[in-house]
């Protein structure tokens, strides 16, 4: 896949995407930490989730979930990109129309967390702003360890 001849388009998130979603998240996350379909799809589905799908030639090549909490906050549930597609601001893209919709909802702090060995993760959020705030111990089904990534928003210019 040559993402470079042909533009990246992100588009919002429609009900028969699910099943490719599936198995993108099948194919970016270990058996064990992956969704299940109906936890993916009670994501997706949720009414203050908000959730984005990068197209790339009629393909799906990645997709981000977040969701809005209380007190102005917002939770990155998990962005996922195929292996073909990555290293070419895919991600990039899914994050930056992602926090533009958290701008649109006023949200002031975001939250994640990311496996402390997934190291192109973490730089990839670093890239992005966040910083570590702290270690959540067994996070990932009891047996590895997740850094909570912050990030905090500046007002959008007016
Ligand atoms: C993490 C992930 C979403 C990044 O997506 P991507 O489209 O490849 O990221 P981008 O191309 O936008 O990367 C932007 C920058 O982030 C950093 N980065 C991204 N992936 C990296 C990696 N594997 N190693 C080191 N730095 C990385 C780099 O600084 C990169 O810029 P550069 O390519 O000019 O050096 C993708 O690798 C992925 O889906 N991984 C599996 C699922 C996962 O771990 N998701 C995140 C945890 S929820």
């Amino acid at each position: 896949m040559d993402l470079s001849e042909t533009a990246v388009r992100i588009r919002d998130y429609r009900p028969g995407d699910l099943q490719r979603l599936y198995q993108i998240d099948q194919i970016c996350f270990a058996p064990d930490i992956a969704y299940s379909r109906s936890e993916l799809f009670f994501y997706l589905r949720h009414k203050d989730s908000l959730a984005k799908i990068a197209e790339w030639n009629d393909d799906i090549a990645g997709f981000v979930v977040g969701r809005v909490e209380a007190n102005r906050c917002a939770h990155v549930l998990t962005v996922d990109v195929i292996p073909d597609a990555r290293r070419r601001r895919v991600g990039t893209a899914l994050m930056n129309v992602l926090h533009e919709e958290f701008h649109k909802r006023e949200i002031a702090m975001v939250f994640l967390e990311v496996d402390v060995s997934n190291r192109g993760a973490l730089d990839f959020y670093e890239r992005l702003g966040y910083e570590r705030t702290e270690t959540l111990k067994g996070y990932y089904a009891g047996r590895s360890d997740a850094y909570r990534m912050v990030l905090f928003m500046e007002k959008p210019p007016e």
